[in-house]
């Protein structure tokens, strides 16, 4: 029997948990080498060109040869998703909904092997591992629920009457077409699942594909969708060539829209992209995070020191979540930081297939290169490193890319603070008052998330000051990581996030529709 992993039991899981992850990690490994396929319109297709992916865990190992989608496929699979549009869009509303959730429950079946490839392909943690999957098995019901509770969000309108003559009026909401998904490398199944999930109910079809690093997670998405029934050409899976491959699908002509996750500047420059063409189109880009946390002199720093860890250093840091700056109230800095150092020398660093290790690798050389050059800086400007600054490719690991968590306190003219980093490494700085903390956490051209530890009446004015889609108080769980679908709605303002609106929340659905006012006189 396979145990259903929940929000709460990923805190506490029982044994079962990690006996079956570890089957579903040994048969992935006995089909290491294999090729898998791109899949566009109904059926595996071969690309043109093969790449090898080897794992961030141990880099002699190669998982898999995976495609290198090209232009030929990109319009293959463009085409396909146009063609399937206006047979998908006039499925009932139930009939589609209840594919979704038909895929919701396949994934559930096959939630630790997806859940055993998201550790070996980007070196996450089987816990962080497996929320993942599981968070994508609640979006796919998630949405097929929200969408029929909503009635498609179509609502009757007053009649009006004029010199007799009676005008019916309706507003419904219709899909766009042919969607693009692009999904990020740090969560490749559930940033992936989300949008596709979303399309797909309302009625768009879609073409997704896969982050550079991440192409196996892909594929297993487009197995589920296929063995789910979805129609030949409703879903199509592409893998490889990174950002070309994203500029080709933004540039197509059949693109109707598409759903962004990943960096600023690949953020905006598809936001441009889809401004122009013959005609704007929608493009929902969810872009990075540089999430600060407030801790005032009130906070309870065992809950504080706990969430900030969790948060800061949980996968790397390598999500969008991820908490990397901290202000700090001056009377309790040095309290907190012992007990930050405590968190850090209690994290295991190593091979992320193995129980004990709760911090694997970075995903890839970039970010392992990247990790040695933000240590330099910080030193070169002033940054005291409280803890950590090593790479650990060589000798105290395998031969992954392993670094150690960065706890470091910088004056607030430190370059760094204004950069996300995507790495584990957490800056500090003590204030006197929490206005100036305030003014420092919104001090930002991001938005995503953001948390603060301290007395229950200084909630509310954390949370009516700061700049940020989603704000956690008082967490022990996360510091500013963690948000769940139909728990917290999850999207940036300012450079984090383009609509505002937020993954699983009530408006979610509505950006990937639009508005048609129908008016009839009888
Ligand atoms: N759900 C993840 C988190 O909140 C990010 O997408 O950390």
């Amino acid at each position: 029997m396979t145990f259903r992993l929940t929000y709460a039991t990923m805190f506490n899981p029982p044994p079962e948990m990690h006996t079956q992850f570890e089957a579903a990690l040994a048969k992935l490994e006995a089909t290491f080498g294999q090729r898998h396929p791109l899949f566009v319109d109904g059926a595996d297709r071969e690309p043109a060109a093969w790449g090898e992916k080897r794992t961030p865990i141990d880099t002699d190992l190669v998982l898999g040869e995976f495609p290198l989608a090209d232009a030929q496929d990109v319009d293959a699979a463009m085409r396909a998703a146009h063609a399937a549009f206006p047979a998908w869009r006039a499925m009932p509303v139930a009939e589609r909904a209840a594919l979704l959730r038909k895929a919701g429950d396949l994934m559930q079946q096959r939630v630790y092997e997806i859940a055993a490839a998201l550790t070996l392909e980007v070196g996450k943690n089987r816990m962080e591992a497996l929320g993942e999957a599981q968070e994508t098995v609640d979006f796919f019901h998630h949405y097929a629920d929200d969408f029929e509770q909503h009635h498609g969000f179509d609502h009757p309108l007053p009649n009006d009457p004029i010199d007799g003559v009676v005008s019916r009026n309706r507003s419904v909401m219709r899909p766009y077409g042919a969607w693009v998904v692009i999904a990020p490398f740090n969560f490749p199944f559930a940033l992936a699942g989300g949008p596709v999930a979303a399309a797909l109910v309302t009625g768009n079809t879609v073409v997704f594909k896969s982050a550079t690093d991440t192409p196996w997670s892909g594929r297993l998405l487009a197995e589920v969708l296929r063995d789910a029934g979805f129609p030949r050409g409703t879903f199509n899976y592409l893998s490889g060539a990174g950002r070309e491959a994203g500029e080709a699908l933004a540039r197509h002509p059949l693109t109707a829209g598409i759903t962004f996750t990943g960096s600023v500047p690949v953020g905006r420059n598809l936001l441009q992209q889809m401004a122009g063409g013959a005609y704007p189109r929608p493009c929902i880009a969810e872009m990075g995070g540089k999430n600060p946390c407030i801790v005032t002199e009130h906070a309870d720093l065992d809950r504080a020191a706990a969430g900030i860890a969790r948060s800061a250093f949980g996968m790397g840091g390598q999500k969008c979540s991820a908490l990397s700056r901290l202000y700090v109230h001056e009377a309790v800095a040095d309290a907190l930081i012992e007990k930050l150092n405590a968190q850090i020398d209690a994290i295991n660093i190593g091979d992320a297939r193995r129980r004990e290790h709760w911090l694997g690798p970075v995903v890839n050389a970039a970010a392992y290169d990247n990790y040695a050059r933000y240590v330099t800086n910080l030193n070169a400007g002033g940054a005291k490193l409280l803890r950590g600054g090593k790479q650990l490719r060589e000798g105290d690991a395998a031969r992954g890319y392993y670094v150690e968590p960065v706890l470091a306190e910088a004056d607030l003219d430190h370059p760094l603070w204004k950069h996300e980093m995507f790495l584990p490494i957490v800056m500090l700085h003590r204030y006197r008052d929490r206005g100036e903390a305030m003014r420092w956490a919104n001090d930002t051209d991001m938005g995503l998330t953001a948390g603060f530890y301290g007395a229950p009446d200084e909630v509310p004015w954390f949370q009516d000051h700061i700049e940020a889609g989603v704000t956690y108080a008082n967490r022990p769980q996360g510091a500013t990581t963690g948000a769940w679908p139909g728990y917290q709605p999850f999207g940036g303002w300012k450079g984090s996030g383009s609509t505002g609106k937020a993954i699983a929340s009530f408006y979610y659905l509505q950006q990937y529709l639009r508005e048609q006012s129908r008016t009839v006189v009888e």
